[in-house]
């Protein structure tokens, strides 16, 4: 089990830094924690996410494999409000049905990218609703939520 007073550090590429903060500061909400003129950190739910400038180092299209990241959320509640955030806020996610062909996506009744929701491993122990969305350099972010907390390592 990890040191709650540790956190995790990951770093991508991005191509342009106040295009980066503007997505994760001001869209998403993450708290800018320093800038360099080369990368950008934020905090991004207590762990560490550096976006380091080198546009030629992106990804060329928006496929989550085999590379993405993101947050799975122990509460549905706060699964569910991050989504709303993202409504409102109107960051498309991406579709798992055409960008991924998934064909299993959940059918609760939802009023926010109903069909953007996508349901993994349905009807087993690690199922799990998961969103997907790109930052504007192609990156993949995943935000999921297991029914069982057990299965979420
Ligand atoms: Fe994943």
């Amino acid at each position: 089990m990890r040191n709650p007073d540790n956190v995790f550090h990951v770093a991508i590429p991005c191509g342009d830094l106040d295009e980066a903060v503007k997505f994760y500061n001001e869209k998403l909400g993450f708290k800018l924690a320093r800038r360099y003129p080369d990368r950008v950190t934020f905090d991004f739910f207590g762990d560490q996410l550096v976006c380091h400038l080198n546009p030629s180092k992106l990804s060329k299209d928006k496929s989550p494999y085999p590379r993405h990241l993101g947050i799975t959320f122990y509460y549905k509640k706060e699964f569910d409000s991050f989504i709303r955030l993202l409504t409102e806020r109107q960051i498309e996610l991406l579709d798992p049905v055409t960008e991924f062909g998934w064909e299993n996506q959940t059918d609760e009744p939802m009023d926010y990218s109903e069909s953007q929701i996508g349901t993994r491993f349905k009807d087993m122990a690690e199922e799990h609703l998961t969103i997907f969305l790109s930052d504007p350099f192609n990156n993949i972010l995943e935000f999921k939520y297991y029914l069982d907390p057990r299965m979420m390592h």
